[in-house]
């Protein structure tokens, strides 16, 4: 019988034995020739800690706001579509998972179940993804995320074509002439359901395959503020120019992130684009990370850099694959107990007071 994971690399291992070939490398694959995906993970083992010691470690403040709202620490699930590659109840099952251990968590326009059917599922605070599709499409979806009680509104920024699969998709797929499964449709872009003309199997609400229809630029965050009180966040800046314009906008938080490294090859690894970005932000929004993060120390060092929180993608993938919603439930526990371990070493009570004197690093 196969050991249980202990941690992320071997729910990753494990992940892939048990998903079919085409469905590990949609979900794992990097662009191009993958240095960015393989460097998003090695550089946080490119910065080492500088712990404090003799500090009262006696108890340990994991809890955190984000946006305002209570989260047990500050992990949080990214928004991506097709958890239902590894388990027939995907999102759901997502959700139900950081639901049970008391994490925020992001859901993407492209999942497998309605906006309003993933809500059901939870009293928990849930942020609503979109890619700009058109301005009418966009609104739809931002009305119906704010009736159901998502909190936040985030803006996904790095694809300039929406459905970065588009042009060219990334070479494992091309080699796997890889097609989406139909349980993987973007249920939420269905006629039927959104009154916007899509039908069921069409080839266009397939993962990957939108057409871009408008393009996004930074005027555009007023018509966004424009249209909800929700906090909108912007996914996928990389550097300080774009921090500061999206500050100056007046966006209420900033995921730094390459997504993924999905989207372009040798884009900066995301933790490298963090320091930039902080300063430039100079405290005006709150700002999160995703992409690499594997262990406990990572979200340290992250936070360390002055990241409010960090967000997850690949490994809930891996967690669905391993033991469903359960196995979503594990990957968000280890890292848990791997970052409360990792504060108590390094004398840090508190995931709302790290300092960053806990960073050596050569980058810049
Ligand atoms: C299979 C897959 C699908 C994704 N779909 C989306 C998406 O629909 N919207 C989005 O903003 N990001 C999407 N992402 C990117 C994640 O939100 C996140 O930025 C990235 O996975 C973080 O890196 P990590 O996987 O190394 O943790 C996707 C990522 C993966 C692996």
């Amino acid at each position: 019988m196969e050991r249980y994971p202990i941690n992320l690399h071997e729910y990753e291992e494990l992940a892939k034995k048990i998903l079919p070939h085409n469905i590990w490398d949609y979900i794992e694959a990097g662009r191009g020739d993958e240095i960015t995906l393989k460097r998003n993970n090695e550089i946080f083992n490119e910065v080492f800690l500088r712990p404090n010691k003799m500090v009262d470690i006696s108890t340990i403040k994991l809890q955190t706001t984000i946006l305002g709202e209570k989260t047990s620490f500050p992990l949080m699930i990214a928004p991506a579509g097709g958890h239902t590659f590894c388990d027939e109840e995907g999102e759901l099952a997502t959700i139900r998972a950081a639901k049970n251990e008391d994490v925020i968590a992001g859901v993407g326009t492209n999942s497998s179940f309605t906006i309003e059917d993933i809500s059901n599922v939870t009293d928990k605070p849930l942020w609503f993804q979109i890619y700009h599709l058109t301005k009418e499409i966009d609104e739809m979806l931002i009305i119906r995320a704010e009736k159901s009680g998502y909190k936040v509104i985030v803006l996904t920024v790095d694809g300039p074509v929406p459905g970065m699969d588009h042009l060219r998709p990334k070479e494992r797929d091309i080699r796997n002439a890889f097609v989406n499964p139909v349980n993987t449709e973007r249920v939420n872009l269905i006629g039927e359901i959104a009154g916007m003309g899509y039908k069921k199997g069409d080839k266009e609400i397939q993962l990957g395959g939108l057409n871009p229809r408008e393009q996004l630029l930074w005027e555009d965050i007023e018509w966004f503020k424009s249209i909800t009180n929700l906090p909108i966040v912007i996914k996928g800046l990389q550097s300080s120019h774009d921090a500061k314009k999206a500050v100056s906008c007046g966006v209420d938080g900033i995921v730094v992130s390459n997504h993924g490294a999905r989207g372009v090859d040798t884009l900066l690894p995301s933790l490298q684009s963090l320091p930039e970005v902080i300063e430039a932000v100079d405290g005006k929004c709150e700002v999160y990370l995703d992409g690499g993060i594997r262990r406990g120390a990572d979200i340290l060092k992250a936070l360390a850099f002055g990241a409010k929180g960090v967000m997850i993608g690949r490994p809930f993938y891996w967690g669905l694959a391993v033991g469903g919603e359960n196995g979503v439930i594990d990957v968000i526990k280890i890292l848990k107990e791997e970052l409360e371990q990792a504060m108590k070493y390094c004398g840090v009570t508190d995931v709302d007071n790290v300092d960053s004197n806990l960073l050596s690093y050569s980058f810049s």
